[in-house]
């Protein structure tokens, strides 16, 4: 089975990468080109769940990162 990757990008998008089902709060199917998509997260698309690059536009900022823990 491939992995399917989620990928947060600094003030845009996350990236999802692998085979995924993309399904509406009805469970409807979204159609998907190939197996890279990119799903907003600031908000603003016109196009959502998917990214639209209004994020470039809109100030969204979100430089947050995974906490790492020290290994002991
Ligand atoms: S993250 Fe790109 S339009 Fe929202």
């Amino acid at each position: 089975m491939a992995e399917v990757r989620i990928k947060v990008r600094e003030n845009g998008p996350y990236l999802v990468t692998g085979p995924v089902t993309l399904t509406d709060c009805d469970g409807n199917v979204y159609e998907v080109q190939g197996e890279n998509i990119a799903l907003c997260r600031c908000g603003q698309s016109s196009t959502k769940p998917f990214c639209d690059a209004t994020h470039k536009r809109c100030g969204f900022v979100a430089t947050e990162r995974a906490v790492t823990v020290p290994q002991e």
